[in-house]
């Protein structure tokens, strides 16, 4: 694969004109136009740094219809969302769930949108990999964090390592773009990073490197689990020649160009290194409630001024009041004495 210079207008999402329209703007002046909307808590895996075995899921009626998320979505976009982000728990588990990709496929055939895209665990991509295609989705982040069987069915607890290999081919098959991301975790993947490294480029794919984050209560003690990635970084350093790159997603990935390989590298590094100075997204959960930050509990209801009216007046007058107040950054730790998560909800509610 070739790392071309990438030009600032192919970066997605990030402060893009908004033809005209009034942005989101928050008080530190970074532009919201990255939404991430968690469209299900619920998962057919029970990855062990995410949640524990026996998860209480939210109960179904207090989740917003498709119809709401489309509508909700819709007016993000109104107001310069340029970047759509589907997630989960897994996104690809909720009911009739290509009747809302196919919904939102539409602002990317008006221009309103730049990109639709998925977070997922790969698992059903067998089955729905052309239809997203047909969507226009063009770019899927599928997280796989070792390419051992075995190892993965630890990590994972359900999942199963050869559907999402499957998943895997059938989304390069219709041909979507596919970056991989892994959480780094201490004594479980570690020996294998080079391997995941090779594995990515050998399919042309990019791979993302991830701290793992203190969200929610899990079964574990996350200070076993945690692997800062600036020991990684060094550590591939002694296999590759790592050379930064200015390509960006729109995400907080920072790449590099792997020589060796010809692939692109990106590290996600919120405890190490905080990027929330360029942070220019948001996250709406399946019961339609707004974070305005992945690592803060101060959150916006938009579910009671959406279902107030069928006006949008009142869902974008809350919408401007939560952007007012979103928040600097997160203040992530993990160490011995921090017993208790960041926050209390896990990753699975927000998305990511
Ligand atoms: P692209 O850059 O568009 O490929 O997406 P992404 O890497 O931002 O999204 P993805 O869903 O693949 O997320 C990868 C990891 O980045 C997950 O662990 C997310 O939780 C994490 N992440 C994404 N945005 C943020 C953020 O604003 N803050 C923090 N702390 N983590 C984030
Ligand atoms: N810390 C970091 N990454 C996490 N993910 C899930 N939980 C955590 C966590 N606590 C990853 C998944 C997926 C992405 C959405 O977030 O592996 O790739
Ligand atoms: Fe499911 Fe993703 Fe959490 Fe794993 S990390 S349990 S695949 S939501």
């Amino acid at each position: 694969m070739t790392t071309e210079p990438i030009s600032a207008n192919a970066v997605i999402g990030a402060d893009h004109p908004n033809d005209g329209r009034p942005g989101l703007v928050d008080p530190f002046g970074r532009h919201v136009s990255y939404l991430r909307v968690s469209v299900t808590d619920r998962c057919d895996f029970r990855c062990v740094y995410c949640m524990s075995e026996n998860m209480t899921f939210l109960p179904k009626r207090d989740l917003l219809t498709l119809e709401e998320l489309n509508r909700l979505c819709s007016a993000f976009v109104g107001r310069g969302v340029r970047k759509l982000r589907i997630t989960g728990g897994e996104p690809l588990v909720r009911k009739n769930i290509l009747w809302l990709m196919k919904s939102l496929g539409c602002h990317l055939e008006t221009g309103a949108l730049d990109e639709l895209t998925l977070t997922t665990n790969g698992s059903q991509l067998p089955k729905y990999a052309a239809d997203l295609a047909a969507c226009g989705v063009k770019r899927i982040n599928i997280s796989l964090d070792t390419l051992n069987a075995g190892r993965f069915k630890e990590i994972t607890r359900w999942g199963e390592f050869s559907t999402v290999m499957d998943g895997i081919t059938a989304a390069e098959k219709a041909g979507i773009a596919v970056k991989i991301n892994a959480v780094a975790l201490k004594g479980v993947n570690e020996d294998e990073i080079e391997d995941l490294v090779r594995f990515a480029h050998g399919r042309g794919a990019d791979l993302t490197l991830i701290e793992t984050m203190p969200l929610g209560d899990i079964d574990g003690d996350r200070t076993d689990q945690y692997l800062p990635l600036s020991i990684v970084r060094a550590r591939l350093m002694d296999r590759f020649t790592l050379e930064d790159i200015p390509y960006r997603t729109g995400g907080p990935a920072r790449y590099v160009h792997v020589k060796e390989t010809g692939g692109r590298l990106g590290f996600i590094t919120p405890m190490t290194h905080n990027f929330c100075e360029s942070c220019n997204r948001v996250r709406l959960t399946c019961t339609g409630t707004l974070y305005m930050c992945l690592g803060q509990d101060d959150a916006a209801d938009l579910r009671v001024p959406l279902r107030a009216s069928s006006d949008d007046a009142p869902l974008l007058a809350a919408i401007d009041q939560a952007i007012a107040r979103k928040p600097k950054g997160h203040d992530f730790i993990i160490d011995r004495r921090t017993k208790k998560p960041a926050v209390s909800r896990h990753m699975s509610v927000t998305g990511g």
